[in-house]
């Protein structure tokens, strides 16, 4: 390391002169205001601790790329898209993606029946696009206000510090709109048996613009190329009686050994107008796109 490498530097990169005493008036008098780096170094003192995360707070990062196919159905990419990432067969992107639980703490269970988190980050030369995703296609809620509504039902009791049914199926019965999510929760894929093992869904509804500015509706599809697989009850309860980060070992295990799982990214397209054709608004994410039309 070079000398000018080991000087200890602001936020802002500024050289700091000294680190262990404060300019104060006179011999015994009070500091100044203009200790910048003594407000720098508090407040970065006050802020070491990083609260969890109110919802998706267990999770867990990996790294790989994203490979183009220069194509979405038959037309080439461009035809809907001026996102560069997708324009030539081969083109590769950084890509990060954190995996999650939702409602469980950090030290929480991995094999919980609680929806994954699917956050995309693809590092493109345009700079950082994020997909967040679930892995189930629709969302409880439609309507953003009822989150800290449908979160508080789902945590635990603040009483019993528990997870109540009461709590859950109260606010659920009362948002008809989340019978669909329910659905999936408590259907066989509502406890994946791992990260690699689940699709991933943008859920909400996106637009994609091509370079004459012409729009089209798309949804986000990750299919997992490893298969779904998911545990029953049974199998998640005896799993974390004495294991909680099952999920977390399997991914990490199997990329330690070049197993690396894969997903491809599929899309659903439709026109950016109205769609009289369909009984329900294809803005809504608490629905799904017909797969045959
Ligand atoms: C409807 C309104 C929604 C609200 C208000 C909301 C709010 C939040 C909040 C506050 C966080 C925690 C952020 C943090 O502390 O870092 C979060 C994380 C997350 N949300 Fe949502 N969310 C909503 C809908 C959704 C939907 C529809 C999805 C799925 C597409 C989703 C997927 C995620 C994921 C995957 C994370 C974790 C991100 C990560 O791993 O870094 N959320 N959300």
């Amino acid at each position: 390391m070079t000398e000018q490498q080991r000087q200890l530097t602001t936020r802002q990169g500024h050289p700091v002169y000294d680190n262990q005493s404060q300019r104060t008036v006179g011999e015994r008098g009070p500091a100044t205001l203009e200790n910048y780096h003594f407000l720098e170094k508090i407040s970065h003192f006050d802020r070491e601790r990083i609260p969890e995360r109110v919802v998706h707070a267990r999770g867990f990062v990996a790294h790989g790329t994203f490979e183009a196919y220069g194509t979405i159905g038959d037309e080439p990419a461009s035809t809907y898209t001026r996102a560069k990432l997708f324009a030539e067969k081969g083109k590769q992107t950084p890509v990060t993606i954190r995996f999650s639980t939702v409602i469980g703490g950090r030290d929480s269970s991995e094999v919980a029946r609680d929806p994954r988190g699917f956050a995309v980050k693809l590092k493109t030369e345009d700079g950082n696009w994020d997909l967040v995703g679930n892995n189930l296609p629709v969302f409880f809620i439609r309507d953003a206000i009822k989150f800290p509504d449908v979160i508080h039902a789902l945590k635990p009791d603040p009483v019993t510090f528990r997870q109540e049914p009461n709590r859950i199926f109260d606010f659920m019965s009362m948002t008809p709109e989340s019978m669909h999510m329910l659905s999936w929760l408590f259907s066989p894929r509502g406890i994946p048996k791992g990260f690699r093992f689940m699709d991933g869904f943008g859920v909400n509804t996106y637009k994609m613009v091509n370079a004459e500015g012409e729009a089209v509706l798309v949804k986000y599809h990750w299919k997992t190329k490893q298969g779904i697989e998911s545990l029953t009850q049974e199998q998640a309860d005896a799993i974390q009686a004495t294991e909680l980060g099952s999920a977390s070992k399997d991914i990490f295990e199997a990329i330690e050994r070049g197993d690396h799982p894969q997903w491809e990214l599929c899309v659903q397209i439709m026109s950016d107008d109205e769609h009289p054709e369909l009984d329900f608004d294809p803005l809504d994410d608490t629905k799904t796109w017909p797969e045959d039309t």
